[in-house]
């Protein structure tokens, strides 16, 4: 099966970083983020340099469902609880505007990128989760959002209700910003895909250092690398957490009835369609746990989702298959802003609780005002050193104990009998040291280090994707130890056995 259906192999590709660089504002991070603030600036006239470590849109975005929507689950009665009714308005507001900014920029750039409008719909099998629908439609009523309770769905999925919001929207992310990057090489944007950003230092200008010993200075830097992998001691290891989801692309024996479909129960699922080689696909998502910490037996997140396709949806062929991680922040509103007090000319755009379709244009237009000095109505609620204490707290401790044991605990799970099956791990002692192992199909072994070198949590096993994944804050790399995604930036230590 192929991976993700929206990346093909006829991508426009850009060499290494060659020279030491000088610039307005060094972007690092090629996914959507990074690309429409890119654009922002670049159409402003600023000069700027795009460094991406992999390939433009290779990551989440690449690998997202793309449903283009201001329904993020079940958020409104909560934000109204936590954050008050004015910001709750500020927050539905920013995402409606940003499916705006979509229609209206696919219009003006002509970009064919099935852009669709669709209502989005929550739905539940569980009676105790029908108060809460009731309460969040009682919230899109104090905030003036079209939608309304629904009895049914239109599958054969077990319900007890359902939640609409009107007039939401679906596209193809990356036939979007394909136009989007035509747009950034206009504009004279400098891009440079394989150019892994290290560190950033500040002196006349803020530097960042790239893993070729070459440096960009500029006046302003923008890290949108999902996790900041410089965080400007501003903590952001204790305020965010990676969990990882997985997509099937199915084509089924039955109409789809539209609609852009979240199951809120545990497993969540996730349902929405797209034209592909003159078929309709069906994307089929779910299974999201904490990155590196995916703990049930004998079977896959896959499996998992496959079982619930072939039970409820007539699937008539397997066609896709792929998995992605995103971040979220302790309150669940992304951290948009400067890093730091310190150093308000480096910015984030991260933990959009893999809602980064809006949220990512969001962040573009905060980001890319605060350079132009012009103000923005978002700025304050996205502020990453906001502080909201009663709801955060308690998950802050909470989460924060987990991390504090994935440091520790993951050195203990290791298999002391050291037999091992064929495109299988473990983790083995080897003279003393903690190894983990890979026995590939021609049973080669792959031998690593599994401290992460991010900052050195035990990385764990996922066997859906043969990858050791870092339980702290999402670092993922293969059986050889190369990095595929930070926020490390070294890959781990191989071993010889
Ligand atoms: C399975 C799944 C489904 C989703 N579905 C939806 C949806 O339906 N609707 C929605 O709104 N959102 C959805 N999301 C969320 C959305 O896809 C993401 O929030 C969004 O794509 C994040 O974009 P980004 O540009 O911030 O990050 P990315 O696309 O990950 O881009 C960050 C880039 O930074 C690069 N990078 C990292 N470190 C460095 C470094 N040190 N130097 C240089 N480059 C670096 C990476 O290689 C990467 O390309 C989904 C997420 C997942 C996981
Ligand atoms: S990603 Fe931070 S310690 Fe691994």
């Amino acid at each position: 099966m192929s991976k993700s259906i929206w990346l093909t192999d006829e991508m426009k590709s850009f060499s290494p970083i060659q020279d030491n660089l000088e610039s307005d504002v060094v972007i690092i991070g090629g996914g959507i983020t990074g690309i429409l603030s890119a654009y922002l600036l670049s159409n402003e006239g600023m000069r700027v340099v795009l460094v991406e470590r992999d390939r433009l849109f290779h990551h989440t975005t690449g690998h997202t469902t793309a449903k283009l929507t201001a329904q993020h689950a079940l958020i409104y009665n909560e934000l109204i609880g936590h954050f008050g009714l004015e910001n709750a308005q500020k927050y539905y507001q920013s995402q409606v505007e940003a499916i705006q900014f979509v229609r209206e920029l696919t219009n003006k750039l002509q970009i064919s990128c099935q852009l669709e409008q669709q209502d989005a719909i929550l739905y539940t099998n569980d009676d105790k989760n029908k108060q809460k629908f009731e309460q969040e439609a009682t919230a899109y009523q104090q905030l003036n959002i079209k939608g309304e309770m629904q009895n049914s769905i239109p599958f054969e999925i077990p319900h007890k209700c359902g939640l609409s919001m009107a007039q939401q929207a679906q596209f193809h992310p990356v036939e979007f910003l394909r136009t989007i990057v035509e747009k950034l090489i206009e504009n004279n944007v400098k891009i440079y895909e394989e150019t892994t950003a290290v560190d950033i230092d500040y002196g006349n200008k803020t530097i960042v250092r790239t893993a070729h010993n070459l440096d960009i200075s500029a006046d302003h830097v923008i890290v949108a690398t999902q996790f900041p992998f410089y965080e400007g001691q501003a903590f952001y290891s204790t305020r965010m957490y990676p969990s990882r989801s997985y997509v099937l692309g199915i084509t089924t024996n039955q109409p789809y009835p539209g609609g852009m479909y979240l199951d809120i129960d545990q497993p969540k699922r996730s349902i929405r369609t797209v034209q592909h080689e003159n078929e309709t696909i069906w994307l089929v998502g779910g299974e999201a746990h904490k990155t590196g910490q995916y703990d049930k037996e004998n079977t896959t997140p896959y499996h998992d989702l496959e079982n619930f396709c072939s039970q409820y949806l007539h699937v008539k062929d397997w066609k896709y298959q792929w998995s992605a991680q995103d971040f979220s922040t302790l309150d669940k509103v992304p951290y948009i802003g400067s890093i730091n007090k310190q150093h308000p000319n480096v910015y984030v755009a991260t933990g959009y609780r893999k809602w980064g379709m809006t949220n990512s244009i969001v962040a573009a237009h905060i980001l890319s005002d605060s350079i132009m000095q012009r103000d923005n109505p978002y700025k304050e609620l996205f502020k990453p050193q906001r502080f909201h204490a009663d709801p955060d707290i308690k998950k802050f401790i909470s989460y924060n104990s987990n991390v504090t044991k994935e440091f520790v605990t993951g050195k203990l799970n290791v298999d002391e009998n050291n037999k091992l099956e064929p495109e299988t791990a473990t983790k083995m002692k080897v003279d003393g040291q903690i190894v983990g192992v890979f026995k590939d199909k021609d049973h080669k072994i792959h031998a690593v280090d599994t401290t992460c070198t991010h900052l050195g949590c035990e990385c764990n096993w996922n066997n859906a994707e043969k990858t050791w994944d870092c339980p702290c804050h999402g670092s993922r790399f293969n059986y050889d130890g190369k990095i595929i995604e930070g926020p490390a930036t070294k890959n781990l230590k191989q071993v010889d056995i």
